[in-house]
């Protein structure tokens, strides 16, 4: 056996947590006009320039441009040429989530762990260097064509990673208060959902903290079923859902078939200010989906006190929850690209660790009012 790094073994002594992840390094989309998604995603969403890579760097196939806020980082990823992967992809699912990075300590570790437990290769540990140090990356596929790639960046101290340029700008419009990746959820096949719950206990060691069954999440017309997987430190959290019978099409079944298969169905951010944030994202032309206002007539009933004013909430659509540990506000954009697929969640968390359970109600409602006027309920 080859000799490990402290950090390795570290890990190997932690049998608890053989999989320890520092949190969501970056989220890949691949995208049909990348240039015109990172314009969207500075403009409407507050991100900023970061980097770059495409043929003024060598890259002959893929053109990306990586933009950030706080913690999150978005690569957003085009095909210069028919007939690349990215192209074939963009092809079959429309624009949408292709790579949820994990940061690790050891990406070589991290593979070989998931490897023996189970995990489809992707993408064998991998060295990438230049002038400002060196990366390891290595990657597997979870549900669809999604994949994690583990992130080793110990030694680099460059912008993004070897290969990108820092992409400058002179547009460069304010963040708008969107912190990091808060949990990220995938909508899967009928039956499947248990299948990728245990793929995520078994090999990524993650645990359930969570379900939701047919119960908590019906409407008068569709049903789905969700479980949430975290890992030890609770910094990555995938809800997994499922439609459950319903009497029509669940929001889960207009995904899987319009994203052609499993994939990423949203991305939820974290704000310490869901008020600021909700009112700068709507000025800058994000849509949201709307509840009716009777749903702030009983919020407080339902809730208890809260230290927002209701009357500020109601006029931005933003929901309130409340479980044993505090309350959380939140709200959904509408779909974010041509097919009715991905969107994102804005959340703000007072103590609360759980998912807004209790306007699953509304919110569904309002995600099938929407569904209907596409003509898929
Ligand atoms: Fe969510």
């Amino acid at each position: 056996m080859t000799s490990v790094s402290p950090v390795t073994q570290k890990v190997y002594n932690n049998a608890q947590d053989f999989m320890p992840l520092n949190g969501t390094d970056y989220l890949e989309l691949y995208v049909s006009n990348a240039k015109q998604a990172a314009h969207y995603y500075k403009s409407a969403f507050g991100f900023q320039s970061l980097a770059y890579r495409g043929l003024e760097t060598g890259s002959r196939d893929t053109e990306s441009y990586v933009v950030v806020q706080d913690k999150i980082r978005l690569v957003l990823t085009s095909p210069l040429r028919s007939g690349t992967a990215v192209g074939q992809h963009i092809d079959k699912h429309g624009d949408g989530v292709k790579v949820t990075a994990l940061w690790v300590d050891d990406a070589t570790y991290a593979y070989e762990e998931a490897m023996k437990r189970g995990a489809t290769h992707y993408m064998s540990p991998t060295i990438e260097e230049d002038k400002d140090g060196k990366v390891v990356r290595s990657g597997i596929y979870t549900y669809g064509e999604v994949v994690h790639i583990f992130v080793e960046r110990k030694d680099y101290n460059g912008t993004f990673l070897p290969g990108f340029i820092k992409w400058e700008t002179r547009y460069n419009p304010a963040p708008i208060g969107l912190k990091f990746v808060d949990h990220m959820v995938g909508n899967v096949n009928l039956g499947k959902m248990d299948y990728w719950v245990d793929f995520y206990a078994k090999v990524m060691g993650f645990t359930q903290i969570m379900s939701f069954d047919d119960n908590d999440i019906s409407t008068e017309y569709s049903a789905l079923m969700s479980k949430v997987m975290s890992n030890g430190n609770g910094r990555i959290k995938f809800p997994i859902n499922e439609s459950a019978p319903g009497k029509r099409k669940s929001q889960v079944d207009e995904y899987l078939e319009f994203y052609e298969g499993e994939g990423v169905q949203h991305i939820a951010v974290a704000t310490d200010n869901i008020i600021e944030t909700v009112t700068m994202l709507r000025d800058r032309g994000v849509e949201f989906l709307q509840v009716p206002s009777s749903y702030y007539d009983e919020l407080t009933e339902r809730v208890g006190q809260i230290e927002e004013d209701i009357e500020a909430l109601r006029p931005l659509g933003i929901l309130v929850d409340r479980d044993e540990e505090g309350y959380l506000l939140q709200i959904f954009t509408k779909t974010v690209q041509a097919r009715p697929t991905m969107f994102f969640e804005i959340i703000q968390r007072k103590g609360a660790r759980s998912f807004g359970k209790g306007n699953f109600k509304a919110l569904f409602e309002a995600l099938e009012r929407e569904q209907e006027l596409r003509g898929n309920l």
